[in-house]
């Protein structure tokens, strides 16, 4: 984890820093005057937002403009008039690939390595499962990020004890390099929820490969919100959710990515007739489907599953590039504001500095932060809580602003100064 104190005499942090941030030599650029030069900013009007600031797109994405005509017309027609008709008709049987297909692009895959349905949980219990089963016998240990999000965590012990192998957790930074001759697969994060923190995911990848191991990447929040390249860093299977920076809106299933050299070996420990290679042969012995719907299990969730497709549209020519370089300038311009808003040490960032580090959004420590949070999302400007003491900012360069940064900013320096007597990290503490 990284750490920065945050101190508005000198902005420029004295952890390494690839990418300053402004000093008192190079003023903070003006919001306005920043979301007039963005190219990305008519992106926005693909969103609802209504007033307020909205950043906890890393959370739950905003919804997108095009979702609610799509899915009265999915509840309407296609369940309301052709009802079973639609598996066919209106192509549900085939829903779970096909915005697979729609997602591939946005995770660097090729077609027909992507399949959508099930929880991230539920996912990552695959692809940890079918991984031990492809390492074989002779591999003993699966490797976990020892900050990971708890449900990895619990999954991967529970994985453990089924397969019988032994579960080490080890930090996110050490984790390839403590890949062994025992070492099955590793799970590993791309991006730490809760400092933001970017892993080198072909680095890892390279690594794990060197000592003989597997990867499954969890892409929760690396998806959607900068450039992943499953197929060209060599990445075996990976997991994302749907309804964070893919916008698919609440529950919105979750995709796996299955390498497509390994889908031929990839053992799923949740066989249902949706995975089989004849499904309507109804036979007891299961076959698996050939290619990524291995990957399924069972009848899909259909309302939401079109959802998350009708919530792709807002990508139709957007470059993964520019959303990047949005994220990064978005992130560096909230950071610079903090450090010359806040009175020094009030906030201690734990997002990295360096560009090549940081995910796309800003974790800021302070020991009131879950009163902190709660009345900026009083005043409008909404972010998440993360126990114990951080508050979490998600930037979703779709529709997020320089103006919104700005404004959360000022927001946050006004709640901070209003805090009660006593409060610690308070005026008055
Ligand atoms: C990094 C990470 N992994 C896994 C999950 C679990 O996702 P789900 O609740 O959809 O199973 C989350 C949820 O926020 C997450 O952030």
């Amino acid at each position: 984890m990284s750490e920065t104190q945050v101190n508005p005499v000198n902005p420029v942090p004295s952890a390494t820093s690839a990418t300053p941030a402004a000093s008192k030599a190079t003023p903070i650029p003006d919001a306005a005057a920043l979301d007039a030069a963005d190219p990305l900013a008519g992106l926005r009007d693909r969103f609802v937002l209504g007033d307020g600031v909205y950043l906890d797109g890393n959370s739950l994405g905003a919804l997108p403009a095009g979702v609610p005509a799509r899915l009265a017309d999915v509840v309407a027609r296609e369940w309301g008039e052709l009802r079973i008709r639609s598996w066919t008709e209106s192509g549900w049987w085939i829903a779970p690939e096909r915005v697979g297909d729609r997602i591939a692009p946005l995770v660097g895959a090729a077609p027909g390595q992507v399949v959508v349905g099930d929880s991230t949980g539920v996912n990552i219990f695959k692809a940890l499962v079918a991984a031990v089963r492809m390492a074989g016998e002779g591999r003993d240990e699966i490797l976990v990020d020892g900050d990971t999000f708890p449900t990895d965590g619990y999954l991967a012990a529970s994985v453990a004890r089924m397969t019988g192998r032994e579960l080490r957790r080890v930090p996110a930074a050490g984790i390839a390099g403590a890949a062994g001759p025992r070492t099955a697969v590793a799970l590993v994060n791309h991006v730490d929820y809760r400092t933001g923190e970017l892993y080198d995911a072909a680095a890892i990848t390279a690594r794990l490969h060197e000592a003989g191991a597997l990867v499954v990447l969890d892409l929760c929040h690396s998806a959607g919100a900068l450039p992943v390249r499953l197929d060209a860093d060599g990445v075996d299977l990976a997991v994302g959710c749907g309804y964070k920076y893919l916008n698919g809106g609440p529950g919105a299933p979750a995709f796996l990515y299955i390498r497509a050299e390994h889908q031929p070996r990839f053992d799923s420990p949740l066989p249902g007739w949706n995975s089989h290679a004849d499904p309507f042969a109804m036979t007891d012995d299961h076959v698996p489907a050939p290619g990524v719907a291995r990957g399924r299990v069972g009848t899909p969730d259909i309302l939401s599953m079109l959802a998350l497709e009708a919530a792709l549209e807002v990508w139709e020519g957007v470059d993964i590039e520019a959303v990047r370089a949005k994220s990064l300038a978005l992130t560096d311009f909230f950071l610079a504001r903090v450090e010359e808003a806040l009175p020094a040490g009030t906030v201690t960032s734990v997002t990295p500095r360096e560009h090549d580090r940081r995910g796309s959004q800003v974790s800021l420590r302070h020991p009131a932060a879950r009163e902190v949070m709660a009345e900026l999302i009083r005043r409008g400007v909404v972010g998440d809580f993360r126990a114990p003491d951080l508050l979490r900012f998600g930037f979703t360069p779709l529709y997020t602003s320089f103006t919104d940064a700005d404004r959360a900013v000022r927001v946050l320096a006004e709640v901070l100064a209003d805090l009660p007597a006593g409060t610690p990290g308070g005026a008055g503490a």
